[in-house]
C-alpha cells in the first residue's frame, strides 16, 4: 500500500465507530479495526468475501446494506443486537448504510457500527439506583406511618378479648392479632431496605464472605441433596464491601436457590472478573466488575414471572414475603453494582451479582 493508503488505513483504525466497505456485488473491500472487534472476524478473513458468508444470513447488517443500495439512501438502525462468537455477551450496536459512489453510479456501500452496550450497561445502572432509592423512600415513609396505628389496633384487639367471655366471639380479636402481627411481620421486612441506611464500607475478600455464607448455611434443612460448586477466579482483587449487607444479599439469593431446587440439585458459586468491561486499553470512563453467578438446577423462572421477581412482594412461595430480591437489589445498587436472572437452558436459574471494583484495585 502506498504512505497515503497507510496513513489512510492508520486514521480508518483509530476510529472508535466501525467502518466497511463493500463493492457493487456485495464483496467486503474495506474493514477498519473497530468494524473487526465488534463483528469478531478479523479484516484479512473477510476481504473480498460476500458479508453473508461470514455473518450468515440472519445478520441484522445484510437487510440494511441491501436496502441502501436499493433505495440509494442512507438507512440506520438503532440498538441492534449483534451476536458474538465463543459465547461472549451480545454486544449492542447502532448500525447505518449508505451508498457510494462516483456521480449518479453506485458502485458499493458504507456500514458504519457504533458499539452502545457500555452507554447501555450505565444507562439500566442509573435506572436501578434511581428506583431502588425511590423505592427504598416510600418503604420508610410508609413503615413509619403504619406501625404506629397498627400498634393501637393491636392494642385495642387484646383489651377487648379481656372483655369477651363469649367464646364464640373471642375468636374475633384473635384474628385481628394474627393479622396484624403479620402485617408487622411484613414491615419489619420492608425496614431491611432503610435500617442502618448507610454502607460500611472496608476491604473485603468475597470468596471469604462466600465461605463462611456456606458454612453458617449448609447445614440448614433442605440442603442435604444438594451439592455444592465452587468456582472462584483466585485473580479477583479485594474488594470495597459492606460485608454484612453482602452476606445478607448472598444468602438471600442461595436460600432462593435452594428452595427452588426442593430436595436436590447442583448449586455453583462462579466469581470472575467481568471481560464486558475491559474491552478497551483505555481505562477512563471504563467501569471494571467483577461477578458472582449463583447457578441453581431448580424449578427455574417462567417466562410470565421474570420482569417481576425484583419487585418488593412478588412471591411465587406460600411462605414467601417477596422482599427478598428487592432487598438484594436495593443494597447490591447502593454498593453501584447490578442484579440481573438469567434462564439456564438446562431450566434452572442464574443469578448475577456485578460489583464494580475499585480504581487502583
Ligand atoms: N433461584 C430461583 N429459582 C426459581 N425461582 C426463583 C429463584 N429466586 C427467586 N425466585 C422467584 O422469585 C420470587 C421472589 O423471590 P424473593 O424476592 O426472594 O421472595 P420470596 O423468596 O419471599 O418469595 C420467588 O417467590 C420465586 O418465585
Ligand atoms: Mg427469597
Amino acid at each position: 500500500m502506498t504512505g497515503a493508503g497507510d496513513r489512510l488505513r492508520a486514521i480508518l483504525d483509530s476510529l472508535r465507530v466501525g467502518v466497511i466497505a463493500i463493492d457493487a456485488n456485495g464483496r467486503t473491500e474495506l474493514q477498519n479495526a473497530e468494524a473487526s472487534r465488534i463483528l469478531g472476524v478479523s479484516a484479512t478473513a473477510t476481504r473480498g468475501r460476500k458479508l453473508e458468508a461470514y455473518l450468515g444470513p440472519e445478520h441484522p447488517a445484510l437487510s440494511l446494506f441491501a436496502e441502501a443500495l436499493r433505495n440509494q439512501r442512507e438507512v440506520s438502525a438503532h440498538a441492534c443486537t449483534l451476536p458474538q462468537p465463543f459465547g461472549k455477551e451480545p454486544l449492542i450496536v447502532d448500525l447505518a448504510a449508505s451508498p457510494i459512489g462516483v456521480g449518479d453510479e453506485v458502485d458499493g456501500a458504507v456500514l458504519t457500527l457504533r458499539d452502545r452496550t457500555i452507554g447501555s450497561e450505565l444507562e439500566s445502572l442509573m435506572d436501578q439506583r434511581a428506583l431502588s432509592e425511590l423505592f427504598s423512600q416510600l418503604a420508610a415513609g410508609f413503615a413509619h406511618e403504619v406501625r404506629n396505628p397498627l400498634g393501637g389496633i393491636r392494642g385495642c384487639s387484646e383489651l377487648l378479648s379481656d372483655k369477651l367471655n363469649d367464646s364464640e366471639l373471642q375468636r374475633y380479636p384473635e384474628l385481628i392479632r394474627d393479622e396484624t402481627d403479620r402485617i408487622l411481620r411484613l414491615l419489619d421486612g420492608l425496614s431491611e431496605f432503610t435500617r442502618g441506611g448507610d454502607l460500611r464500607l472496608q476491604p473485603v475478600n468475597l470468596h471469604q464472605v462466600l465461605d463462611k455464607l456456606l458454612e453458617l448455611h449448609s447445614h440448614a434443612a433442605g440442603w442435604r441433596g444438594v451439592e455444592v460448586v465452587r468456582e472462584y477466579d483466585p485473580s479477583i482483587p479485594e474488594l470495597e464491601l459492606d460485608p454484612d449487607r453482602m452476606t445478607q444479599v448472598f444468602l438471600n439469593l442461595v436460600r432462593n436457590a435452594v428452595q427452588a431446587m426442593g430436595d436436590r440439585g447442583r448449586l455453583v458459586l462462579r466469581t470472575r472478573m467481568d471481560a464486558q468491561f475491559q474491552i478497551s486499553s483505555d481505562e477512563k470512563g471504563r467501569l471494571r466488575m467483577v461477578r458472582v453467578d449463583i447457578d441453581d438446577t431448580g424449578h427455574g423462572i417462567s417466562e410470565k414471572d421474570m420482569p417481576h421477581i425484583f419487585t418488593p412482594f412478588f412471591t411465587r412461595r406460600e411462605q414467601g414475603t417477596g422482599l427478598g430480591l428487592a432487598v438484594s437489589q436495593h443494597w447490591v445498587v447502593r454498593h453501584g453494582g447490578r442484579i440481573q436472572a438469567f434462564h439456564l437452558p438446562e431450566g434452572g436459574t442464574r443469578m448475577r451479582v456485578q460489583l464494580p471494583v475499585r480504581r487502583g484495585a
